[in-house]
């Protein structure tokens, strides 16, 4: 693992210094971030927090990732599944 990355749905994602979660997805080709809470695709769109299409799950806990800071030794899954 690097030491900077953290691990999405399983898989190591390595992110730059400053860089949030979206982005870092993004920029390892993860472009569905899998069932929101309602169920849909979830994905990165606006990119400030207003449309609510990344949310994604951070150590158990429902974010927007276009804002969240990626930070080493997070765990991210997709938003949707055990709580809905
Ligand atoms: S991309 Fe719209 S809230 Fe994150």
């Amino acid at each position: 693992m690097s030491s900077n990355s953290f691990t999405w749905n399983g898989r190591q994602i390595a992110f730059r210094t400053g860089e949030t979660i979206a982005a870092a997805l993004s920029a390892a080709d993860v472009q569905d971030f899998g069932p929101d809470l309602l169920g849909q695709s979830g994905r990165f769109f606006c990119g400030i927090g207003a449309c609510q299409g990344c949310l994604v799950r951070v150590d158990g806990r429902v974010r927007e990732s276009c804002l969240a800071p990626a930070r080493a030794g997070l765990t991210i899954t997709s938003a949707g599944g055990s709580h809905v």
